[in-house]
């Protein structure tokens, strides 16, 4: 089933759960898992995100993350999944911190296992959720506890291609509406990305090449997954 952040965090227990957060968290985690990053530790707060970079003990590490869309003063990277090139997060840990998305991950930590769902490593969370036994919950980051289109529409699409395209009637109601809103717009998802809340709340601040970035299915075969706090790609491990 899907749900908001408004979730119990004790009802995953036990559950697989994805984390959504298409614009941009999960997109950004995805793009540098797959140019090699060594982890990505989320963080829910600055106070976290430092004491975490005191302790880890390494230099090799990036503070990295945004509030509201605008990149963390003295943070070495914002949240621009262009940003995370090979050149720039090869081997390195990524403590990021975001508005949304990483808190939506650090409230999943009773769950069983969580991996990072995007747009971009579609095909490989399906694959991967097609082998799962456990209860699958598909957690949409949404924005400061609202509903985001974007993650809702890419969770439609994760359903759609799980059941084949047909949704059985006893499914959950936010399956059902997550499969019906991916069945009206699966077909245009750039466009309409472009006119989500998202887009236009963030239009001085996040470039339309992030938008049309973070829309592209299927790029990458990341599966980015948490353990004892750090998200690394388990993908073909
Ligand atoms: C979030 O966590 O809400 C997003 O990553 C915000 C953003 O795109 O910078």
């Amino acid at each position: 089933f899907i749900s908001s952040q408004s979730f119990q965090e004790e009802e995953l227990r036990e559950k697989t759960v994805v984390v959504i957060d298409v614009l941009r968290a999960s997109s950004t985690m995805v793009t540098a898992l797959d140019n090699n990053a060594k982890g990505v530790i989320p963080v829910a707060d600055m106070d976290d995100a430092s004491k975490i970079s005191q302790n880890l003990n390494s230099p090799n590490f990036l503070l990295s993350g945004e509030k509201n869309g605008v990149k963390i003063e003295g943070y070495d990277l914002g949240n621009s999944p262009l940003d995370y090139t090979s050149d720039v997060v090869k081997d390195k840990t990524i403590i990021l911190n975001t508005t949304n998305g990483t808190k939506a991950i650090k409230r999943a930590s009773l769950a069983k296992e969580v991996v990072i769902g995007s747009f971009l490593n579609l095909r490989t969370v399906v694959d991967y959720l097609q082998k799962v036994e456990s209860e699958i919950v598909l957690v949409c980051a949404g924005w400061h506890d609202r509903l985001a289109l974007e993650d809702l529409l890419c969770a439609g699409n994760i359903i759609y291609e799980l059941t084949g395209g047909s949704l059985s009637s006893t499914a959950q109601d936010g399956a059902k509406v997550a499969f019906g809103l991916y069945e009206k717009f699966g077909d245009d998802i750039e466009g309409t990305i472009k006119s989500s809340n998202y887009a236009v709340r963030l239009k001085d601040i996040v470039s339309e090449e992030d938008l049309l970035y973070c829309c592209q299915r299927n790029i990458m075969q990341v599966l980015p997954a948490m353990n004892e706090g750090i998200i690394s790609d388990i993908h073909g491990k």
